[in-house]
């Protein structure tokens, strides 16, 4: 089983609904380690960079606009397939589609305004990491849960 680390943003929208608390509780909930974790404001260089697979397409200026609309939160999130665990916890992009349990699914109703960003693939998570965090930002996971957490092989 991979440890794998992922790209966790609280979106503008879930900041300004101060949903910050609520959603890190979930992650934390999960036993995923924050190894970091910054409150920024997003520039249009920062979404380009981001969002490269998004830039052209039709809905990109909108999305653009929203994810520079106000800070979100940067979370890098270390942890057995962090990655799959994260975008199962998230919920379908579409929050009006995402299952109830998910965070998407009981916090939100809108297709952009989906509160939650997480990288959907081991490149993805070491490229959008890169984006928003030093490598001397990023801490080592806390270890004294971690036999209760998961067993050996899953470690
Ligand atoms: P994210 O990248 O933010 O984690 O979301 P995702 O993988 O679930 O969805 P993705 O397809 O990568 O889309 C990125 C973000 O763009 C907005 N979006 N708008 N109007 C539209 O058709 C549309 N499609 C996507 C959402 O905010 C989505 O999270
Ligand atoms: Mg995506």
């Amino acid at each position: 089983m991979a440890l794998e680390r992922t790209l966790i943003l609280i979106k503008p929208d879930a900041v300004q609904r101060r949903l910050i608390g609520r959603v890190i509780t979930r992650i934390e909930d999960k036993g995923l380690s924050i190894i970091g974790l910054k409150l920024l404001q997003v520039t249009p260089e920062i979404s380009r960079l981001h969002y490269a697979e998004h830039v052209s397409k039709p809905f990109y200026p909108e999305l653009e606009s929203f994810i520079t609309s106000g800070p979100l939160v940067a979370l890098a999130i270390e942890g057995p397939e962090a990655i799959t665990v994260m975008r199962t916890l998230m919920g379908k992009t579409n929050a009006r589609e995402a299952a109830p349990g998910t965070i998407r699914g009981d916090l939100g109703a809108s297709r952009q305004m989906n509160l939650i960003h997480g990288s959907d693939s081991p490149e993805s998570a070491q490229r959008e990491l890169a984006i928003y965090f030093r490598a001397d930002e990023l801490v080592s996971a806390p270890t004294l849960l971690t036999s209760v957490l998961w067993a050996k092989e899953e470690q």
